[in-house]
């Protein structure tokens, strides 16, 4: 291409073009060139391309020779020296056109292309990107801290929840307690109500007892004295003497007298555990004989505890030492006896009920031998312990570790409300600063030990 057949072609492209050779004489521009360079096109004939930018001779000349051997576009950077002293950086796309021989340099077409635009769009859209970024790197943060309180919102809920439900728990065991309490101190004051109202008629009776048998001595004695002093009776009296039978009357009576004082007197000693049992004085601390009450709890378990048409009787074993008074509250501390022995009774009914149905009674009997043993023992001078086991079914590990728990009960409903051995731990450890513990073979039995310090230790 020579430069007139270059300035044909480049006219009608609006880009900036330049023929130089290959040492970087301009050979031809176009218009566009001459614009930016705020010159005529005439003034750029015959400079050299190192005139017009501001890079070192030695770097243009190494670009367009590099133009000049690639058979591809070479792609460099060209800044401009414009006329009114500014400088512009243009990126530049060199071609050759015509490669270098002995006789002619080489051509080399260089089209311009602006960088300021291009960088600023450059620039542009890296601001846009970066803001993308931001804004997906906030975005990003905006949903981890969401995530975070979410978390933490869910963890306070559960939180919450499980408070509550504790709350509910524990306010449950309140009312149970309550309702337990207020049973037991109604079912006390009832107890005793009915002790006092029997306490007195009972007195009566058996106070005048004594008077009765003396005075009716006194008239058998006037009925023998009058039979020797007139021994022919007339038929009348002779028929009156062998009517009542006298002679069978008269020891007889003796007899009658003494078993209607046992009945009395054992009419005032249930009236007396009834009343040790439920002492309305609970509320107090006070020094009593443990002994007293625990015989008192078996009085009025009584009934249990003596054979019935299904079960065997029961036997109560007692090993009492010797024990010095106890401070304690002593109406709760029935209660505790109450509740283990109460378990102990269901646990052996329980064995019996476990049988073979084909068994009879006295084989039950023979088979099972049920009892209870109840000891009591002073362990130093602070404690004491009262031990109370029966060889009924036993505990097994799963039982055991649930045992004291409010509201565990492996009873059917009716029988079993899961509250004893829980109240008796609170009225034990709680109430009394002392130990209650059990220890079972599952299969032989089960016993529960009662510490208790003999006075008070200072509560924290
Ligand atoms: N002497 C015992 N022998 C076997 N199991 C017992 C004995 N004492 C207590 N248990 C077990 O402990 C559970 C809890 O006893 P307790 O708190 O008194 O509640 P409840 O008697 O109402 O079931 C009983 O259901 C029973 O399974
Ligand atoms: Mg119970």
């Amino acid at each position: 291409m020579t430069p007139e057949q270059f300035i044909e072609f480049a006219r009608v492209l609006p880009e900036p073009l330049l023929l130089v050779s290959g040492e970087g004489l301009l050979l031809a521009t176009n218009q566009p060139v001459a614009d930016i360079l705020g010159l005529r096109r005439q003034e750029l004939w015959g400079k050299m391309l190192f005139e017009l930018v501001t890079e070192s001779d030695n770097d243009i000349l190494k670009y367009l020779q590099a133009c000049s051997i690639s058979r591809a576009m070479v792609i460099g950077s060209l800044t401009l020296r414009l006329n009114d002293g500014q400088t512009l950086i243009c990126r530049s796309q060199g071609a050759v056109i015509q490669p270098w021989s002995p006789e002619s340099s080489a051509l080399i077409l260089l089209r311009l292309e602006n960088r300021v635009v291009a960088s600023s769009n450059f620039v542009l859209l890296n601001e846009k990107i970066d803001e993308l970024a931001k804004e997906v790197q906030r975005r990003k943060q905006a949903e981890e801290a969401l995530k975070k309180a979410n978390q933490e919102l869910e963890i306070r809920v559960e939180e919450r929840t499980t408070a509550l439900q504790e709350t509910l728990n524990e306010l449950q065991v309140t009312q149970t307690q309550l309702i337990q309490a207020e049973k037991m101190s109604s079912l006390g004051q009832m107890v005793a109500g009915i002790a006092h109202e029997i306490n007195n008629p009972v007195s009566f009776i058996y106070g005048n007892l004594h008077h009765a048998h003396k005075y009716t001595e006194d008239l058998l004695k006037l009925v023998q004295i009058y039979q020797q002093i007139c021994p022919d009776t007339p038929p009348e009296i002779q028929q009156q003497v062998e009517e009542i039978d006298l002679d069978f009357l008269i020891p007889d009576i003796t007899k009658l007298f003494q078993s209607m004082k046992v009945g009395a007197e054992r009419i005032q000693e249930i009236v007396k555990s009834l009343r040790n049992f439920s002492r309305l004085d609970e509320a107090e601390f006070k020094q009593v004989n443990i002994h007293e009450g625990i015989d008192s709890t078996l009085m009025i378990l009584e009934h249990r505890l003596q054979a019935r048409h299904e079960y065997p009787e029961i036997k109560v074993i007692k090993k009492y030492s010797q024990l010095p008074n106890v401070t304690c509250y002593p109406g709760q501390l029935n209660q505790v006896f109450m509740n283990i022995i109460a378990n102990a009774i269901d646990a052996l009914e329980a064995s019996v009920n476990n049988l073979n149905p084909q068994t009879t009674d006295n084989q039950k009997l023979a088979e099972n031998n049920p009892q209870i043993q109840i000891k009591t023992e002073l362990i130093d001078e602070k404690w004491i312990e009262v031990t109370i086991a029966d060889n009924g079914l036993g505990i097994n590990e799963q039982v055991r570790s649930k045992l004291f728990d409010p509201f565990f009960t492996t009873k059917t409903v009716g029988k079993g409300t899961g509250l004893g051995l829980y109240i008796s731990y609170q009225i034990i450890v709680e109430k009394h600063n002392g130990q209650l513990s059990c220890f079972s073979v599952p299969g032989k039995g089960a016993e529960f030990v009662i510490k208790i310090p003999i006075a008070i230790l200072n509560k924290s």
